[in-house]
């Protein structure tokens, strides 16, 4: 099976109840981590490349791994790029065989943004690529943007249908309380997510495919590894499992893990090198964040994704 564009998957992942995940990916160990859990599990994924990750690791590496990954494991699988900022990187992306682009319009103005998105749709349909635009801004850092909460917005569901409506997208992200990082909420804080306006999101729009953003739940036995091994991230906090879960039953079809795989590769490679202080071969410590890796994926798909044998 070639790679493949989002339309199916989520297409099927909204009458089934459950969600795709989307896995940032920068480098050989990730990728194989995340695919050897899709494998196992039979499970349909959606490999991301943000601008930063097409720079460090190169457009025909990043490429000629995922091409790998498909032809290993003939599983579906989709590649997206993850907050794409211009036209240009979009349709740079679309002519090199990425089959999902994300053009992120979310810090434009409504109307800059709708024209944007509809520029990017009309270059990407006509190639077979599907595209996803965002209403709404998330706290956090993506991209070396980095946007303060006092900054960030909800949705407005009031926007929804007029600009899906306007710009042709396939999905929408929105912001419902998630963010980027490893430190969505502050010390004491409780977790909430704003359920109310997904709801009615999903009212406005019904049947059409949701993306939640900063959807890592930060999971603790790996902050835990993290810091017993010299690491400082005792704050790190993420979305609970549970409210993941109930998005996934919703109408949110793509489910955005990023920064629970920065964390499992480097618990990994910090437990490794710490308990082999004479340990120097980069396979043994990269070889642990690549299974903890794995684990994670796993864990995602089995306890918050649903897509076990979706494939
Ligand atoms: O949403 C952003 C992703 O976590 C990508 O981060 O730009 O540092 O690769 P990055
Ligand atoms: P996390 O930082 O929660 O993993 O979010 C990643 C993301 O939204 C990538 O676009
Ligand atoms: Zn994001």
């Amino acid at each position: 099976m070639p790679l493949v564009n989002t339309k199916e998957m989520f297409k099927n992942a909204y009458e089934g109840g459950y969600a795709i995940g989307a896995f940032n990916v920068n480098n050989m160990e990730i990728v194989q981590g995340i695919v050897d859990a899709c494998k196992e599990l039979n499970s349909p994924v959606i490999l991301q490349v943000s601008s930063s990750a097409r720079k460090y690791a190169r457009h025909n590496y990043l490429f000629g791994m995922v091409k790998a990954a498909v032809d290993e494991t003939g599983l579906p699988i989709a590649l997206h790029l993850d907050h794409g900022s211009s036209f240009e990187l979009c349709k740079d992306c679309i002519d090199s065989g990425f089959t999902s682009v994300m053009i992120d319009g979310s810090h434009l103005d409504f109307e800059e943004n709708v024209a944007l998105t509809k520029k990017v749709v009309d270059y990407a349909h006509a190639r077979n690529v599907t595209v996803e635009g965002e209403l709404g801004q998330l706290a956090g850092i993506e991209d070396e943007v980095k946007v303060d909460a006092d900054k960030a917005s909800f949705t407005d569901p009031g926007q929804v249908q007029e600009f899906v409506s306007r710009t042709g997208v396939d999905s929408l992200a929105i912001a419902i309380g998630t963010s980027h990082g490893a430190f969505k909420f502050k010390p004491g804080q409780k977790p909430q997510l704003r359920f109310d306006i997904l709801q009615e999101v999903m009212d406005r729009l019904p049947g059409f495919p949701i993306v939640l953003h900063g959807a890592s739940s930060v999971l603790p036995e790996y902050v835990d590894i993290v810091n017993r091994y010299g690491g400082q991230m005792a704050d790190a906090i993420g979305i609970p499992e549970d409210m993941l879960r109930k998005a996934a039953s919703m109408a949110v079809c793509k489910i955005n893990v990023d920064s629970d795989l920065r964390l499992a590769m480097t618990a990994g490679i910090r437990k490794n090198l710490a308990e082999n202080p004479t340990g120097f071969d980069p396979r043994k410590y990269l070889g642990v964040g690549r299974d903890f890796i794995t684990d994670v994926v796993k864990h995602k798909i089995q306890n918050v994704l649903g897509c076990a044998n979706k494939a």
